[in-house]
């Protein structure tokens, strides 16, 4: 699909399925579709809805409501929550009288400049209402197009960001901005959802690099988890005279809670207090291969340590095992437990 061709089928595409009934789509102004965009921002359309309704019946234009009282304005934004939208909206119309004449200014760098405007909102206010060709990068055709380009990496970084606003930018097209515009946040809306996109359904499932890849909501990636601390264990694998591993029951709350496991030490030393205290004689000591277990705020490194005895089955305690790997019984075993396992019988 040419760059041309997205825009012509997304606006296609909006003119059978685009919402065209909304109330900010109605006598169109920029003082209309401005309020109605913050009220958007971090709420969804049908909860705006009567709000909007009601904000307009009191507050008809941008005079009005630079000259309401600010309890007013807060009042008319109960339940909306995110407070500093409204006193944003009351400050900007206090501008656009005070330095603009009463009319929204058609230039995206003056609309930016004021408060609570960023740069997708001015894109928006000038594209559904004053026909000026800006793009909008709002949370859904960030991921529209983060899908369709197939952008790696997460749009909270610099770069990429950078990389999809100029996409935005390439796509935008000089005519029916406002219909463009509409269309690419319905899309992201209705049908290129956060997870299961219906992009059987989507005009630009030909050219889309997301759904060829075969993985359309891997994208955009997510935020990259902050690097977690490491911990290390040593675990010591005491096979006895008849071949069983020694394992103990953990407590039920904490790691593994339950599971059998064997005994988690800190080092070398508290192993050696162990083996004293169960008076064991070991007859070949091994390290095998460490393991990294990751919890989610940490990863574990295992450090498992064959240790070969010449003590017999005998009877263990409650909440201790010798626990036979031929004849394994039905024990609820910790995952990383499973693996030491049966990494252990390969070396037996
Ligand atoms: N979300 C943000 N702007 C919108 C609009 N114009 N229509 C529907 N949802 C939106
Ligand atoms: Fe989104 Fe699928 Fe359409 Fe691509 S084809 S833009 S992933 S809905």
């Amino acid at each position: 699909m040419s760059e041309d061709g997205i825009s012509a089928a997304v606006l296609s595409w909006y003119d059978r399925h685009g919402r065209k009934d909304l109330p900010w789509q109605q006598d169109i102004t920029p003082y209309r579709v401005w309020v109605s965009e913050i009220m958007l921002q971090q709420t969804q359309v049908s909860t705006v809805i009567p709000y909007f309704e009601q904000f307009m019946r009191r507050l008809p234009d941008v005079g009005a409501l630079a000259a309401a009282d600010a309890d007013e304005v807060l009042h008319l934004w109960t339940g909306l929550g995110y407070y500093s939208r409204a006193r944003n909206l009351h400050k900007t119309a206090q501008r656009v009288v005070a330095e603009h004449g009463g009319e929204f200014p058609r230039d995206l760098a003056q609309l930016i400049d004021l408060p609570g405007i960023g740069r997708s909102t001015a894109g928006a206010i000038a594209s559904l209402s004053m026909g000026l060709r800006a793009p909008i990068l709002d949370g859904n055709v960030k991921r529209v197009l983060a899908r369709y380009h197939a952008v790696p990496g997460w749009p909270g970084n610099k770069p990429v960001q950078d990389r999809l606003w100029a996409l935005a930018e390439s796509h935008t097209p000089q005519h029916r901005v406002n219909h463009y515009t509409q269309a690419m946040m319905d899309l992201g809306a209705t049908l290129c959802t956060r997870s299961k996109p219906r992009c059987t359904d989507c005009p630009l499932q030909a050219g889309c690099q997301a759904r060829l890849l075969g993985e359309p909501s891997a994208f955009p990636q997510s935020k990259p988890r902050k690097t977690l601390p490491v911990r290390q264990c040593l675990m010591p694998l005491l096979v006895n005279a008849e071949q069983a591993v020694w394992l103990e029951r953990r407590p039920d709350s904490g790691l593994w809670g339950g599971l059998w496991c064997p005994p988690q030490l800190e080092d070398d030393q508290q192993l050696a207090e162990w083996l004293a205290r169960q008076g064991w004689q070991v007859e070949h000591s091994q390290a095998l291969p460490s393991l990294r277990h990751t919890f989610s705020h940490f990863h574990l490194d295992i450090r498992p340590q064959l240790l070969r005895i010449t003590a017999s089955c005998g009877v263990a305690e409650p909440g201790q095992v010798w626990y036979n790997l031929r004849q394994p019984s039905r024990l609820g075993l910790a995952a990383p437990v499973k693996k030491l396992l049966a990494q252990l019988e390969t070396v037996l």
